[in-house]
């Protein structure tokens, strides 16, 4: 079986989105910071943008959350899975969520409500790809890498059915009979 990946946001043109967000968020001065990386999409976004936080002059602690969502139903907690929490106390502290796609908004806006309960000063966003016409819940990024075309997308972390997360570039699946809308209702 034969998949087409086209490019659709290749290696440099990610690097250098990168630093650009790296700067915004050195400028707005954070305190305590804690970058919270929401597993699995992030994990390479989340490593890449640690490091150009590092170069533009911060020092974040780091943690992660893995949330699973499944389902198409309505927004709320009843379609987000929490495998993995935060450990860290986040009580008075600046945090900036870091996701691979903002979509419907059910993980982000969880993961937001979830932080700031547990007494966090500040929630920030930081979402690679933004997905607005697919959002279903009430929230927005602070900073987006880039605007993302509404398609299923793969790579540098992103996945469809546990496949290419490998990819140093971020590709679109050109449909074909084999690959319908896997993995589309599931996403981490
Ligand atoms: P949400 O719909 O905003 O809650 O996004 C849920 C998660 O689904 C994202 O963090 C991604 O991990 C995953 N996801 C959404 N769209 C895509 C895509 O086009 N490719 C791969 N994963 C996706
Ligand atoms: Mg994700």
């Amino acid at each position: 079986m034969t998949v087409q990946i086209n490019t659709l946001f290749d290696e440099n043109a990610i690097s250098s989105r990168i630093a650009d967000l790296a700067h915004s968020i050195a400028e707005t001065k954070p305190e305590k910071l804690l970058v919270v990386a929401v597993l699995k999409g992030s994990f390479i976004f989340a490593a890449d943008l640690v490091r150009a936080m590092h170069r533009a002059g911060l020092q974040p602690e780091m943690e992660f959350m893995h949330l699973s969502s499944y389902g198409a139903g309505t927004v709320g907690s009843e379609n987000i899975r929490i495998l993995r929490d935060v450990e860290s106390d986040v009580n008075g502290r600046d945090i900036l969520l870091v996701d691979d796609i903002l979509e419907s908004g059910r993980t982000l806006h969880f993961a937001k409500e979830r932080l700031t309960k547990r007494g966090a000063k500040s929630v920030q966003i930081v979402a690679l790809l933004d997905k607005p016409e697919r959002r279903k819940a009430a929230i927005s990024a602070d900073y987006v890498g880039f605007a993302c075309p509404d398609k299923f997308v793969v790579g540098y972390g992103m996945d469809m059915g546990h496949a290419w997360r490998q990819l140093p570039f971020i590709g679109y699946v050109v449909p074909g009979e084999e690959t319908g809308a896997a993995g589309e209702n599931e996403g981490d």
